[in-house]
């Protein structure tokens, strides 16, 4: 028998009441809804400041990285940036994962691209060496060198936070003790409220069966906001989700600076007749949680996608893609891994194509004069939430401010 799939530990509601609700607006032709409309000013995807703001808004905050299983054993990293920081983010001999910025001490060279196995950094450039704990362990032709300090020339390592089956960096200068105070034993989890809202949806043993990385040119804003709501499924997706799922039928919860959205299927009503503790909700719906500021997690029929959102400037986005089983523990990984497949070409063959050709086109129509600002209504309420908790962090962040 396949071991039953671990329940999601979510800081949101119940499965079985996520499906009364839903079952309620199914029959009412209803949907969860805001009370407020939000104008966000257009400036506000155009502007270079404003995007350096909300840079060093993503450097405080924990934010998400990879999954864990992405770096499984010692001396898997992945070298990416994250806010614009050039970082490796490697396993070590003691199962601790690290983070560090990609640069040689000697002169600042690149130390690693892309992601792989290594027992240890040496820079190509001449040839310093460093461990996977960022220790530099060797100089060549160390003695033109008389002065140097080994201890105090090891990589510069910034947060990185192993929980709920990602890993997380931080690049305050309080993320190190956010660190410190996560290695501890008896580690105190609500004194990182920021991390609470997260959900815990990811297994240890879940299979990475496709990654990749793409390119968009569209502000990193308008990409999640087309996540965030289900009021363009039919005209957008008229021919592809929508006749599987609803127009404008969400259910959506916050957590902090967190939301879940959650996008029923039609077949949600099956389960009307089931008893609460036997609901199975995987194929009936799909739970959008949205990691603030920007990070995504899908939790799909038969697969979980986490997506990253890095920006690469106003009007570029790289969007880093880990596509998951939803367990190893089953009974045939290679059925797991095609099942999942499977799911994942009825997503991305569909829908995403559709999402991605509409926020193009916003982007391309941004500087047209149209708007001066953008309309967020009583349909679209965790993308308010979003720009709400996005200005709020940005006003309170004098260091930030112009
Ligand atoms: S820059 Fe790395 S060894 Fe010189
Ligand atoms: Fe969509």
């Amino acid at each position: 028998m396949p071991k039953a799939m671990p329940k999601s530990d979510t800081p949101f509601m119940s499965d079985s009441d996520v499906v009364d609700r839903v079952l309620e607006h199914v029959a009412a032709g209803t949907t969860d809804r805001g009370t407020q409309t939000w104008h966000e000013p257009v400036q506000n995807y155009q502007s270079e400041t404003r995007l350096a703001q909300e840079l060093a808004l993503f450097k405080s905050l924990p934010t998400a990285f990879c999954p864990s299983i992405a770096l499984a054993k010692a001396g898997d990293y992945i070298a990416r940036t994250a806010a614009g920081t050039p970082l490796i983010i490697v396993r070590g001999y003691d199962g601790k994962v690290r983070a560090f910025k990609n640069a040689c001490r000697h002169r600042g060279a690149e130390l690693a691209a892309g992601k792989g196995c290594a027992g240890a950094f040496v820079c190509p450039y001449h040839g310093w060496s460093y461990g996977l704990d960022g220790a530099l362990l060797g100089i060549p032709h160390e003695d033109g060198f008389p002065d140097i300090d080994k201890l105090a020339n090891g990589l510069v390592e910034v947060a990185a936070i192993e929980t709920k089956g990602l890993v997380f960096v931080c690049q305050s200068e309080s993320g190190l003790d956010l660190q410190d105070s996560f290695d501890e034993a008896n580690r105190d989890e609500d004194s990182l409220d920021f991390l609470n809202g997260i959900p815990n949806v990811l297994a240890p043993d879940q299979i990475i069966f496709d990654e990749n990385e793409i390119i968009v040119e569209a502000n990193w804003k308008l990409h999640l906001e087309s996540f965030l709501e289900g009021y363009h499924i039919k005209a957008t997706h008229k021919e592809t989700f929508f006749p599987f799922g609803y127009d404008n039928l969400n259910v959506i919860e916050f957590n902090g600076p967190h939301a879940r959205v959650t996008f029923p299927f039609q077949r949600i009503t099956q389960l009307a007749d089931v008893a609460p503790e036997d609901r199975e909700v995987s194929d009936k719906l799909t739970y959008l949680n949205h990691m603030f500021p920007n990070v995504i997690l899908a939790e799909l029929s038969h697969h979980r996608t986490l997506g990253i959102l890095e920006p690469l400037g106003t009007k570029r986005t790289r969007i880093t893609t880990f596509h998951m089983t939803k367990s190893e523990a089953v009974a045939d990984r290679d059925a797991a891994i095609a099942t999942a497949a499977r799911d994942l070409d009825f997503v991305n063959g569909t829908g995403q194509a559709e999402d991605i050709a509409m926020v193009n086109g916003i982007q391309r129509g941004l500087n047209s004069g149209a708007n001066d600002a953008f309309t967020f209504g009583q349909f679209e309420p965790a993308i308010v939430h979003f720009h709400q908790q996005l200005a709020e962090r940005l006003q309170t962040r004098e260091d930030i401010q112009e």
